[in-house]
């Protein structure tokens, strides 16, 4: 688990490097696709209920599962790149929203926030806990904020298959839902909207957009759960244990 997520996290600093104006989602999608086939992997989206492409490039008020496109990023957007990897059999996924270039600082503001939801998330992480102890803490932080948490979709166990049980809802009570438990291992995706809550899928039959137009921002870590507490298996290489550094991007 740890090779296949050091390989999305290596993977996706790569792609959040090579943002900026005038790049095309695809572009981005095809870099990713060469990383992961240059370190014995595959992607893991691609194919997946005939997802045809190996990242979700979500643009502004695109939530999640933007397919990536001849559409060139502009300064002032943000785009969520999210990306899944399959390695000697396991999984891994993460996904980061990226600024394009320099936007404001209303922007700057609910990626901040996201993020934060997703790191109060982790921290719930404990053996003996309960799922629900990280929606609960996702959803207070998004909402004490003033911006609202997308309920339609939701975070997931992951192992030797992209989406396994239990489901992680970013909202709810807490103390609810499956215990956690040494050896589990999670996806938490925090999709927060600017705006109201409500999300349409578009007629690509993928694409998720929200219904009044506002900016919505999705970040991604895949933890495992252990009995010194959470760790995060998409950490950024210079946070990662020893014992996984090279995951032969760069
Ligand atoms: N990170 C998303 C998920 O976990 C992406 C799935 S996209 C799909 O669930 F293309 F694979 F469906
Ligand atoms: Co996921």
């Amino acid at each position: 688990m740890l090779a296949a997520n050091a390989l999305v996290a290596d993977v996706l600093a790569e792609l959040e490097a090579t943002v900026k104006p005038g790049v095309t989602t695809a572009e981005l999608d095809d870099l990713a696709e060469s990383l992961i086939g240059q370190a014995g992997a595959a992607p893991a989206f691609k194919g997946y209920h005939g997802y045809p492409a190996t990242i979700c490039a979500s643009v502004n008020s695109e939530v999640v599962h933007g397919i990536p496109s001849d559409r060139t990023l502009i300064e002032g957007d943000i785009v969520s790149i999210d990306m899944g990897v399959i390695l000697n059999g396991f999984y891994g996924d993460a996904a980061v929203t990226v600024p394009v270039g320099r936007i404001s600082d209303s922007t700057a503001r609910l990626l901040r926030v996201t993020r934060e939801a997703l790191d109060k998330g982790i921290d719930q992480v404990r053996v003996g806990g309960r799922v629900s102890d990280i929606s609960h803490v996702v959803q207070r932080h998004v909402e004490v904020h003033g911006y609202s948490i997308v309920r339609e979709f939701v975070g997931h166990g992951i192992g030797v298959r992209l989406h396994e049980e239990p489901q992680i809802p970013n909202y709810g009570e807490p103390g609810r839902g499956p215990r956690l438990a040494e050896g589990m291992v999670l996806a938490i995706e925090p999709m927060v909207n600017m705006g109201s809550s409500a999300v349409k899928v578009l007629k690509d039959g993928w694409t998720a957009v929200t219904c009044d137009g506002s900016l919505s921002a999705h970040f991604e870590h895949t933890v495992a759960v252990t009995a010194v507490g959470p760790v995060v298996l998409t950490a950024p290489v210079h946070q990662r244990p020893a014992s996984v550094t090279a995951s032969g991007v760069k």
